[in-house]
């Protein structure tokens, strides 16, 4: 294929990837060089449905730190290859009682930590040390091992006040378990972000692709992180490959979702079923805006064996975790 006949191709296919079928059809009719059978290829988008809704478990994490958590829960276990969701919060801290994580150690899987208010003071074995506020993002590959530790700041501490965030577990595949731990941090709102044509709709794109933006962080497999605000009025269709797992969490207002238009509240959790978009509104008349946390990803289909702050592939391989933390294989923080 020459370079010329190399653009017509893209171009077509552009097109159908923009009108659907039909119209191409007619675009190849036209030009008569249009190869019918890539475009024949190409079927309509088709919308999920709904298949499930699951409500959040309200738990005292730790030493007593609120959370929702739709995942894992008495009525889903995992949504491959998430295996934990929590809401943080929100939360007010009286003075001097704030609680965080001190130090403790991960394997095999990422952690993403997503803060809506407040802050988290961090530091991990590789000597990052940080702080994260409102907006900010940290991805942290915990691969083969990483001791880390997530306290509320001091003056969070010292003077108390609010805290929100997200704390997301992304497994990693049996072949990944073991790769170097990685960190990737996004302070200061550096992830993209994008409005709606008709301004009713944003979204900040940590992982994956919306309204025209990409994502920021770099991901081991296939993932789609996005925090979605949709004003009264507003209704979106968000591209979802349909070889994801899907699932939409609401954290704030309401909404319907999918093409069986299922409405989802506050502290819920949508699964989606099989498709390629996930359709979301929120109707006119609605009191506020809704927030929504879409989360989506190609499950790795391979067993995963879950055991405190481990996620492995075998019983085995978590008794070797807990070995290689107390040897000091995963390091430990900087004091
Ligand atoms: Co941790």
């Amino acid at each position: 294929m020459d370079r010329r006949d190399f653009a017509k191709v893209a171009a077509a296919a552009a097109v159908a990837a923009k009108v659907g079928v039909d119209a191409i059809e007619d675009e190849a009719d036209a030009t008569q060089h249009a190869p019918v059978e890539v475009n024949m290829s190409m079927p309509p988008k088709v919308q999920r449905p709904v298949s499930r809704v699951i409500v959040a478990e309200r738990k005292l994490e730790g030493a007593g730190f609120p959370v929702r958590r739709p995942l894992p829960s008495a009525a889903l276990r995992m949504m491959d290859p998430f295996v934990l969701v929590d809401e943080m919060g929100p939360i007010d801290w009286p003075a001097g009682q704030a609680l965080g994580a001190p130090d403790h150690p991960h394997r095999g899987f990422e952690t993403v930590s997503y803060v809506l208010e407040g802050g988290v003071a961090h530091a991990d074995s590789l000597g990052n040390r940080g702080r994260l506020g409102p907006g900010d993002v940290q991805w942290m590959t915990a691969g083969s091992g990483i001791v880390h530790a997530e306290l509320p700041p001091p003056e969070l501490k010292r003077t108390g006040g609010r805290l929100h965030a997200f704390q997301i577990w992304v497994n990693l595949p049996r072949r990944l378990k073991m790769t170097a731990p990685r960190y990737q941090e996004l302070v200061g709102k550096k992830f993209p972000e994008a409005t709606s044509a008709d301004g009713l709709a944003t979204v900040r794109v940590v992982a994956g692709e919306a309204l025209g933006v990409s994502a920021a962080i770099a991901t081991h497999t296939p993932i789609v992180f996005q925090h979605w605000t949709l004003q009264p009025g507003a209704s979106i269709e968000q591209p979802i490959g349909p070889n994801h797992n899907a699932g939409a969490y609401v954290f704030g207002g309401g909404g319907v979702f999918g093409a069986d238009v299922r409405p989802v509240d506050d502290g819920q959790l949508a699964l989606f079923g099989a498709g390629d978009t996930i359709a979301m509104a929120v109707d006119k008349a609605a009191k506020g805006p809704m927030d929504v946390l879409l989360l989506a990803g190609v499950p790795h289909d391979e067993p995963v064996v879950q055991y405190g702050p481990f996620v492995m592939s075998s019983m085995d391989e978590i008794r070797q975790a807990f070995a290689d933390y107390r040897a000091g294989k995963m390091g430990s923080t900087p004091g």
